[in-house]
This record gives structure tokens, sequence and C-alpha cells, in this order.
């Protein structure tokens, strides 16, 4: 039979991010715009992951609107929802019914171990509870439903990602060949955009009024005043030398501008040989916001339109739904669910 690569069937990506808080500069160069140059080569799903967002008390009507204005962003940074599913987790039922089930599949102690699940609890010990615990359990299940070969995500997450393999191993050792066993990919430059004031933490998208973090939703004059002042190095040389150890404001300021601008390290110390950070930190928040600028003018010309948008929401939860019905029977099948008689 003649080969009709057409038809054949893509690899899946699926991705998501909680809308708490604005997008950030590190949410762009360390996921989106990874998913945006997969989009060609895999078939996409991507996720504002709501359900995710409630394990810390947020305000009702602010993650409604961060829920909304995040979708916008997807779109304004270049997910076209006619070439790939944007949808709502909380929109479609399937991501609660199989984390119940792949719950009861994960152990206490790995969900102890996870990364997160210890930062976050320190961070709020008011507040451990049992979703911050099990989150990863619930993003395994956002992840399975699609049968997802590849989760384009940050470093920080690749743990969950691995534990998400474990658990549909697991799955499948007991009930035979279920899930696909999928794999995180990292982005080459900017997987861990660091905070611009505290560069030993990750650009954080939690808190809108944080010096540290550029949001995707900061005008021009914003941008470049966080990056005039950004942290650079107490060192005496006061040159742009990639060091990531000894100089980790220069470095995350560096890759920041690799990222932007497609140039390498060594090419950007060529080109601010004998500048120093006074000429470098305006010229990085020059290159940011040429990027930013287009993206943000998209998303407030989509914000405007709610109808234009409810409707993506629509037809993505739609699609969602019809995707992953099928691998949730599956599973209601496989562990002894007596089926619905209709
Ligand atoms: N946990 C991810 C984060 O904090 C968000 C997330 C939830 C996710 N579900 C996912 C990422 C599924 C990739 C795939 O960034």
């Amino acid at each position: 039979m003649e080969h009709t690569p057409a038809l054949e069937k893509k690899l899946i990506q699926f991705s998501g991010i909680k809308p708490t808080g604005s997008l950030t500069l590190g949410s762009y160069l360390g996921a989106i715009k990874n998913w945006t140059e997969l989009c060609e080569e895999y078939e996409s799903f991507f996720c504002v992951v709501d359900m995710h967002s409630i394990t810390i008390r947020v305000d009702p009507a602010l993650l409604r609107r961060n829920a909304m204005e995040q979708l916008a962003y997807y779109i304004a940074c270049g997910l076209d929802p006619e070439a790939c599913t944007l949808f709502i987790q909380s929109h479609v039922p399937a991501h609660a019914e199989l984390s119940w089930v792949l719950g009861c599949y994960t152990m206490f102690g790995e969900l102890s171990r996870m990364t997160q699940f210890k930062e976050k609890s320190a961070k709020n010990a008011d507040n451990i509870n049992g979703g911050l615990f099990t989150y990863p359990v619930l993003m395994a299940a956002d992840i399975l439903l699609y049968d997802t070969d590849v989760v384009p995500v940050g470093e920080d997450q690749r743990q969950h990602v691995e534990l998400c393999r474990d658990i549909a191993n697991r799955f499948n050792g007991v009930y035979g060949e279920t899930f696909k066993l999928p794999r995180a990919i990292l982005p080459k430059v900017g997987a861990r955009i660091m905070s611009l004031t505290e560069p030993d933490h990750k650009m954080s998208k939690s808190d809108d009024r944080d010096p540290g973090s550029v949001l995707l939703k900061d005008p021009d004059d914003v941008i470049m005043r966080k990056f005039k002042r950004a942290v650079t190095d107490c060192d005496s040389e006061r040159c742009v030398r990639y060091d990531p150890e000894n100089k980790k404001g220069v470095a995350n300021l560096m890759s920041i501008y690799a990222a932007v601008t497609g140039k390498s390290f060594s090419e950007i110390e060529r080109e601010f040989d004998g500048k120093g950070y006074g000429v470098f930190k305006p010229a990085v928040g020059e290159a940011v916001c040429g990027v930013l600028r287009p993206i943000r003018e998209e998303a407030g010309r989509l914000l405007a339109d709610r109808t234009y948008l409810d409707s993506v929401c629509a037809a993505g939860a739609e699609k969602a739904e019809r995707a992953s019905r099928r691998i949730l029977s599956k599973v209601y099948k496989k562990v002894g669910f007596l089926p619905r008689p209709r």
C-alpha cells in the first residue's frame, strides 16, 4: 500500500497553566512559546487548569477573570483555537473523575516526596489541605485523558510528569495497556526564567505586584522600569558574562535576552563587551517590550470581544469532552464500575 503521510496520526501534546495571578514573561518563554512551536508537529491540547488554582484560597471573581484572561493570552501568544484545542479544565468533568480513580493508584509516599508539595506546604502552613497533596494526581488525569505523548513544561514540573508516568505504568501493570506513557519536554533556553529581583527564585505569577515578575500585561514603561531595577551581581568585574554559578542575575537576564532575540550567549557577550550593566539592562528591557507589545495588544482586542472568547471556550470544551470521555469509559470499565443502563 502506498505511504500516505497525511493520514498518519500526529503525536499529542498537552499542557496547562494555573490561572492564579497573571501570566508572566516566564510563562511565555518557559512554556507557551514552546507550545506554539510544537503545534505544527503535534495534535495539541492546552488547558487553563482552574481546578488546580483552589489549593490555596483565591477570590472567586478574580479566578473567573484570570481564567478568561489566560485563555485570551493563550490565543494572543499564537495558539490558534482552530488548530488546537483550548479549554478550561472545570468545563470538562472527566478531569475530576479520572483524578479520583488515579488517586487510588498513587501512593502516599510518592505524593509526600513531591518537591512542590513540600515547598507549598511550608509556605502555607495554616492550609495544608488534601488538594495540595493530591494536586499531582489531578495533573496526571489531565495528561492521561488525552493519550498524551509529550508534556511541554518548565523544569519545576518535570517531577510531576514523571509521577504521572509511574501512575500510568502501575495502572497498565494491573489492568493491561490503558494509558500511553507521556514524557516531559523542556525548552532549551528559558526553561527557568528567574525573578528579576531575587534570581534564586523562579519568576512567580501568583503576586501581580511582585517587582521581580514581568507580566504579559505590563505596559512598556513598567517593563522598562522592572528591567532597569533588575538585580545584577555585586562582583567586581561588572561585565556581561554567562556564569550561572556566580552571576545568577546576569545569567538570568542573558537567558531572557537569548530567548527573545535568538542570540547565543557568546554573541551576547560580544555585543556588550566593555559596556556594563547600565547599557545591558535597558537593552534586555527593549527587546522584551518588542516581543510582548503585540501580544498585549492582541489580548486586549480579544478581551473586548467576550462573545468570541465564549465561543472558543465552548468549542474547546466540546472537543476536550469528546476526547476525554473515550479514555475515561475505558478506565471505568477496567476497574469494574457497572455501566449505567440507558
Ligand atoms: N502543575 C502545573 C504548574 O503548576 C500546571 C498543570 C496542571 C499542568 N495540569 C497540567 C501542566 C498538565 C502540564 C500538564 O505549572
